[in-house]
């Protein structure tokens, strides 16, 4: 059975305040959960969040990470930092760093090595704006970008690595795919790694991503290739997100 798992990413949301309310609340509400719960706030607040997700199941990541190791990259954050912090996970290529700081498919894959070669577990991001989808090109877009990635590291490195399918135009607006057209996506992603690899297909978890809310949880959860989720705006809401978490099957 593949690993579950429901992150939280928060983007530039949160406040030492909030974020001790929040956490608290997710704590007292997650025994018994079937998936790992993960979130994922603004890199200040990562030691605020280690200290009170200690002992805990829940694990914590961030939301980006620099390609370089160190030296002169003024306001870049590296993945030894991030290991130093106790964080599992890092998002990789999410498509806000894709879109509106011109992270190319090559930088994302060099920041998805940067993360593998720290022992980092990256949340590699993919998908489509509404253009490409409307043009036809939506299996071409994320299988390029998957590819971007496995040129770079090697199809063994998704062995401890995570995929969250993400279309651009799913993102915040309250328009989800369909169950339908997300499972497609994510039997496009796992084929193509199958192709290579059936035992890192097998094994690899491939979340969703877009307008993820409890109403729409279960039935996407519920496609045989829909590993979990990578929610946004309902993440920040505790009953939200546990209620999202609960939907995993
Ligand atoms: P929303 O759940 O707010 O649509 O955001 C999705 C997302 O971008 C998670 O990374």
């Amino acid at each position: 059975m593949r690993k579950k798992i429901v992150a939280g990413n928060w983007k530039m949301h949160g406040s030492l305040q909030q974020n001790a309310v929040l956490l608290e609340q997710l704590l007292n509400g997650m025994a018994g959960l079937d998936c790992e719960l993960v979130v994922c706030p603004p890199y200040p607040y990562l030691p605020q969040v280690a200290g009170l997700l200690a002992g805990s199941q829940a694990k914590f990541g961030a939301q980006n990470l620099s390609e370089h190791h160190s030296g002169a990259y003024t306001g870049e954050v590296s993945a030894s930092m991030l290991v130093d912090l106790g964080c599992r996970y890092v998002l990789v290529g999410h498509s806000e760093r894709r879109a509106l700081y011109g992270e190319s498919d090559s930088v994302v894959a060099a920041k998805f090595e940067a993360a593998h070669k720290a022992g980092l577990v990256p949340v590699l991001c993919l998908g489509e704006t509404l253009a490409e989808r409307e043009a036809g090109a939506t299996d071409s877009v994320v299988l390029a970008q998957l590819q971007a990635v496995i040129d770079r590291v090697g199809v063994a490195a998704l062995s401890s690595a995570v995929l969250a399918y993400e279309p651009v135009w799913a993102i915040g607006t309250g328009l989800t795919a369909s169950p339908e057209q997300a499972q497609q996506v994510h039997a496009v992603l796992r084929s193509r790694v199958a192709e290579l690899d059936s035992v890192v297909a097998a094994g690899l978890p491939i979340l969703y991503g877009g307008s993820v809310k409890p109403q729409n949880a279960a039935e996407l959860f519920a496609q045989p290739d829909i590993d979990g989720g990578l929610i946004g705006g309902a993440s920040l809401v505790a009953g939200d997100f546990l209620a999202i978490c609960r939907a995993v099957v």
